[in-house]
């Protein structure tokens, strides 16, 4: 990132309080002002809050990165209003490229992020993180199609949160996580989902998933009629061209400020700290009697439900000033991949 300077508004040395909004017509279109104009806005989608700008501004994406003190090696997604303007940033130049992103339409809009490669010119280089690929993703929340269609031009949006935390799920925790930003948060509820997107790279020869997701592997592969691969851990640290192949992968990711532990680590460690929560998925799950805090991720043992509520059980007990939090057996199947995917990385250390 440039050392240039940037309105305060935008920076994290700025006590301009944010707020959050209603997501009525009026907001929604004073958010597009603001965002034509170069000023950065939060709004809600089906899996998380983003953090908007407008692609081409190198003020609001430099603005995004500085706000969420993350390394500019890490390239952020373009989310468009709907397939028609997948080609407005992106270079569907094979006939196999085309028909799989075509494949792909029975997904979109949705939880799915696509890699392709990029027109030049057509959003800032910063977004990209100097990459000649860039990440796609038409969101179905109501108020994120709105937002779009109102600017009429790709909004770069990474999750809401700084570098490293826990994505937000609700408008209260985008404040919470910037809270003297001056930024205008559009409340949309509760997140459905409530984890990111899958992000599927078709610029590889077989479609690979980067990061899992709520679009699991099986219903990708079925939508395609063709084998997906998933990246090995150890490549998502590999750097290609200056970039990760998914930087998001490669580091201690989606965590509470608490020590997280799976349970397999937990039980490894030789001195336990005594001031601990236990996360369970399902209440038939045994828990620790000396656990101070516990909470159950879905009482009807639904990954759906527990996917949801998981980003929001996480920041709850991260406010319980525990020494440490564990999180038992996830099962590993459907949107439990995703669900594991993030806790082993929040319990990197
Ligand atoms: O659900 C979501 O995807 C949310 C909502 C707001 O849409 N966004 C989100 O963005 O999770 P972010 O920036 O927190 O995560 C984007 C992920 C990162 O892992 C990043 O490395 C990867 O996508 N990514 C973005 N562009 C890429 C590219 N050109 N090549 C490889 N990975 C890319
Ligand atoms: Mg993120």
């Amino acid at each position: 990132m440039s050392s240039k300077t940037y309105p305060d508004k935008h920076t994290t040395t700025s006590y301009e309080p944010s707020r959050i909004v209603p997501s009525t017509a009026e907001w929604i279109e004073r958010a597009a002002k603001d965002l034509l104009q170069g000023v950065i806005a939060a709004f809600p989608t089906e899996t998380v809050y983003g953090l908007a700008g407008l692609v081409t501004s190198e003020e609001a994406i430099a603005s995004i990165f500085a706000l969420k003190g993350r390394p500019s090696s890490n390239p952020l997604i373009v989310h468009l209003a709907s397939t028609r303007h997948i080609e407005d940033v992106a270079a569907l130049n094979t006939p196999l490229l085309r028909r799989r992103v075509e494949l792909l339409y029975p997904l979109i809009p949705g939880p799915l992020s696509l890699i392709l490669p990029a027109i030049d010119g057509r959003t800032s280089p910063a977004v990209r993180a100097g990459g000649n690929t860039v990440a796609i993703r038409i969101p179905r929340h109501p108020v994120a199609q709105a937002l779009l269609k109102q600017v009429g031009r790709p909004l770069a949006a990474p999750s809401a949160n700084r570098s490293t935390r826990v994505s937000p799920t609700r408008a209260s925790h985008v404040l919470g996580e910037f809270p003297s930003a001056g930024l205008l948060i559009l409340d949309g509820g509760p997140c459905e989902i409530g984890l990111e997107s899958t992000v599927l790279d078709l610029t590889t020869p077989r479609p690979t998933i980067l990061r899992p997701g709520f679009i699991t592997k099986e219903a990708l592969e079925e939508a395609l009629g063709e084998p997906v691969s998933e990246l090995p851990e150890a490549q998502a640290q590999t750097s290609t061209a200056g970039i990760a192949k998914s930087p998001g992968l490669s580091t201690i990711h989606y965590a509470p400020q608490t020590p997280l532990y799976l349970r397999h680590q937990w039980y490894e460690l030789g001195q336990k700290p005594h001031n601990m929560g236990w996360i369970s998925f399902h209440p038939s799950e045994p828990v620790p009697q000396m656990a101070k805090e516990t909470r159950v991720l879905s009482k009807r043992g639904d990954l759906d439900e527990a996917a949801a509520q998981l980003y929001e059980v996480l920041r709850e007990l991260d406010e319980c000033r525990l020494d440490a939090i564990i999180v038992g057996d996830i099962p590993e199947h459907g949107v439990g991949v995703a669900i594991f995917d993030r806790l082993r990385r929040a319990s990197r250390r």
